[in-house]
């Protein structure tokens, strides 16, 4: 039976995710406070190791259910695009590959409830507080999509959100890509940049807001790619702008073309509270939701959700660049520990001398927040930290096996960058040319044996 765009919504994917392991969804019915606690709970969770999705029925006296965590496991990913997650990397990027035009709707779910003029307020949506030193209530899912100036082509991306106003907003546009070329244009004209901003949606929504290609692309092309179905979206109401009608939330309204005000500090992804912003500030014209709209918010900082988010994509990008070049590269990691935007671990088959560090120069020249690319041979899990320190401490010479690069342009949100230039290391963790001693390892069918008894005495989660 061929899906339709009702079976593309956030909710009747969390039903999807609960009906797959019911323990993956815990819904909480206490009362908890909008500000803090959501994303206290959601922090202590992962620091147990534990990653559910959760589901605020009561936050504060608002009468939408909060979701949160939904992206801090990657098998909901490959949930969200139909793909065994073993396969999610290499999907991903073949997925993204795939264009399928939207159409157009008179209406949808999307207007039922519809705000403009003085109804619009900001305040009425549970738009909460995070972290301890964040400057006020964020929206942290917000997709903001934007048509090029020029070409009319569509772009979706994410920005943080500060409320500071029933219809106003700050945001920062410092990933320098595509929306802030779009910005520079609008500006270059004296205009303002109209904007439509979807707050939930289903998984391909937000996975078409992280693709990253050329800027000619309409990304709900994108999204109607990973979806397999055109994405129905219906013309804006105060903005000439689509929105998908299946979405939660809608907002539109202007990026202003002169005003910048002050920002942030926002916990970023790097752990730290980042001051750095273009402090753009939006003018809202308009809310739109569904009537029982899910707030679906991400939490910010160096939570799982939100690296996750941000490893996923650029894994999936850079593994298909370095296999285009060089066939022998295996896999890519981009580490927790490296807030999984600093840090790249590349896994290569049999590399030849030399080899690791060229591999390394095309990461570095395809993704110019990486600071440090390890290379190790394709018997170590890129995966895990451990195994690729292992690595490093066993293969490698730091006078032969290091190399930097000074300079070179890095992330602005990396808090030690100067003037936003970082060095640039390389570290050839593979085993030397020549004679080397063999890893020991264990015999598959007693690996295979030992996990059928595990699995029969804990279960399928193991231990
Ligand atoms: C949760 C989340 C929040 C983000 N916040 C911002 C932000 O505030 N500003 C920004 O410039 N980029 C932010 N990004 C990164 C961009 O959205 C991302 O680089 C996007 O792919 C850019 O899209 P584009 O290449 O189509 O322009 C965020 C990403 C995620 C996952």
């Amino acid at each position: 039976m061929s899906r339709t765009n009702a079976d593309f919504t956030l909710q009747s994917f969390i039903e999807r995710v609960a009906s797959d392991d019911p323990d993956a969804v815990w819904r909480i019915t206490d009362r908890v406070n909008l500000d803090s606690d959501v994303t206290a709970i959601a922090m202590e969770l992962e620091r147990l190791g534990r990653s559910p999705v959760l589901w605020f029925d009561s936050v504060g006296d608002y009468p939408f259910p909060v979701v949160c965590n939904l992206f801090a496991d990657r098998r909901r990913y490959a949930l969200g695009l139909d793909v065994p997650v073993q396969r999610l990397i290499a999907d991903w990027g073949a997925l993204g590959d795939k264009r399928v035009a939207p159409v157009m709707r008179d209406r949808g779910p999307i207007h039922d409830v519809v705000l403009t003029g003085k109804d619009v307020d900001l305040g009425r949506l549970p738009i909460m507080l995070h972290f301890e030193c964040d400057a006020g209530r964020y929206i942290t899912n917000g997709i903001v999509i934007a048509k090029d100036p020029d070409s009319g082509v569509r772009n979706a991306s994410f920005h943080r959100m500060q409320v500071k106003g029933r219809d106003r907003l700050g945001t920062s546009l410092h990933s320098r890509r595509h929306l802030w070329n779009y910005m520079r244009r609008y500006e270059e004209r004296g205009e303002d940049m109209p904007v439509s901003i979807i707050v939930g949606g289903h998984p391909t929504i937000i996975f078409g807001a992280l693709w990253k290609g050329p800027i000619t692309t309409d990304e709900y092309e994108v999204m109607g790619g990973m979806m397999g179905v055109p994405l129905e979206i219906a013309a804006g109401l105060t903005v000439p702008i689509e929105a998908p009608i299946h979405a939660e939330i809608v907002i539109e309204g202007r990026i202003l073309g002169k005003a910048r005000e002050p920002e942030g500090p926002f916990a970023e992804f790097t752990g730290y509270a980042s001051k750095r912003s273009t402090e753009h500030v939006i003018e809202v014209s308009a809310i739109m939701h569904r009537r029982r709209a899910l707030y679906h918010d991400i939490i910010p900082g160096i939570s799982d959700e939100h690296t996750s988010l941000l490893a996923v994509p650029q894994e999936a990008r850079l593994l298909r660049l370095l296999h285009t070049h060089y066939p022998n590269v295996t896999d890519v990691a981009y580490p927790k520990s490296g807030t999984c935007r600093l840090h790249a671990y590349v896994a290569v088959r049999q590399p030849a001398p030399g080899l690791a560090r060229l591999v390394a120069a095309a990461a570095f020249g395809d993704d110019l927040s990486l600071k440090l690319v390890v290379v190790v041979d394709d018997d170590v899990d890129v995966h895990n930290d451990s195994d690729v320190l292992w690595a490093m401490a066993t293969r490698m010479q730091a006078d032969q096996d290091i190399d930097v690069m000074r300079n070179g342009m890095g992330a602005i949100l990396d808090p030690s960058n100067r003037d936003g230039l970082t060095a640039k290391m390389v570290i050839d963790a593979t085993c030397p040319a020549g004679d080397f001693p063999q890893r020991h390892t264990l015999d598959a069918a007693a690996v295979a044996r030992a996990r059928t008894l595990i699995e029969g005495r804990f279960g399928r989660g193991g231990l």
